[in-house]
């Protein structure tokens, strides 16, 4: 423990010595949570990018929120912990599908879900995330949406717009899609008061039995706040250390997961460490570096969502 309390004070002191912000999602770990400057879900996360004067961004989470930050705030020096942290789900399309889905429908509008590589949403019309997806989609005037990469948001948001036609790519999450329903119906029957919060990225059939349905931001402040003592919480387990910190008064119940770690668990969150997050800072290493025709054109669609939104 005192180690990791030295680390923390070190990463902080570097931090302001050197003018750098550290952004943390809230699936990172707790002892990493606790050194940022700002936690918060995807969408918050880019707007303080956006926002900050600070001269290094120092971004623990994976390489797609990396590539936001330098997108929408490229003058800085944006650093990844572990460059090797990427999300499964923004690797399941390449720009070529996009570009192939756009000569077979050209009158549809591609939105990427943040969860695309920069190259996939350079090719994009608008982004979204979890927090504004329904917002965005029925702002738009098109009557056909490319939804990209997830099924699941994708399903979510045809659902809630009913009079667009929706082509659906087949992307997911893997720990999202861990979750079953047989096992949230369970725990419903085991804690037949506690309230049921899920992601958007889980199964349809996950979500069918939800009370709520929201980014991570969301379904803090929905756990925290609701009229239930007891929330049953449908995303993945580093949510745990922000819910516990803003409300311990609640008891927060997540599934058990048959992998070894024995919860839903995302492993390419979980790369980022304290002593990568230190090494990387002091030398300041593993710099986001993106074409600079790739920066300008991936911006219109992050800025677009973030006007829609
Ligand atoms: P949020 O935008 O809800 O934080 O989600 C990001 C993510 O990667 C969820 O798996
Ligand atoms: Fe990607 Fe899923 Fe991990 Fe989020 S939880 S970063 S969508 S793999």
């Amino acid at each position: 423990h005192k180690e990791i309390k030295e680390l923390q004070e070190e990463i902080r002191r570097l931090a302001e010595e050197k003018n750098a912000v550290i952004l943390a999602h809230y699936y990172q770990r707790p002892e990493v949570q606790d050194i940022a400057h700002f936690v918060g879900d995807s969408l918050e996360l880019s707007r303080k990018a956006s926002q900050t004067d600070a001269d290094i961004i120092v971004f623990c989470g994976v390489r797609f929120m990396c590539e936001t930050a330098k997108i929408v705030n490229p003058t800085k020096k944006v650093l990844h912990p572990n460059p090797e942290s990427g999300c499964p789900m923004a690797d399941m399309i390449k720009a070529e599908d996009v570009l192939r889905l756009r000569e077979k429908y050209p009158d549809a509008e591609v939105v990427a879900y943040v969860n695309t590589t920069a190259e996939v949403k350079a090719v994009s019309d608008v982004c979204v995330t979890s927090a504004n997806a329904i917002k965005v989609v029925s702002k738009l005037e098109s009557k056909r949406i490319i939804f990209i990469p997830d099924q699941a948001l994708g399903n979510w948001v045809k659902k809630h717009i009913p009079d667009k036609e929706f082509i659906i790519w087949q992307g997911f999450c893997p720990p999202h899609f861990e979750f079953t329903a047989r096992e949230v119906l369970k725990l419903k029957e085991i804690y037949p008061d506690a309230k049921v919060a899920v992601h958007p990225e889980c199964h349809p059939k996950v979500i069918e039995i939800a009370d709520f349905v929201g980014s991570t931001s969301q379904i803090i402040n929905y756990a925290t706040t609701c009229d239930s003592n007891r929330v049953i919480v449908i995303t993945e387990v580093g949510l745990l250390h922000t819910l516990k910190k803003k409300n311990p008064n609640k008891e927060y119940i997540f599934p058990q997961s048959m992998n070894y770690c024995g919860t839903v668990y995302c492993c390419t969150m979980k790369a980022i460490t304290l002593p990568k997050v230190y090494e990387t800072l002091l030398k300041e290493t593993n710099e986001v570096v993106l074409p600079e025709d790739i920066i300008q054109r991936a911006r219109k669609p992050i800025e677009r969502m973030l006007e829609l939104s």
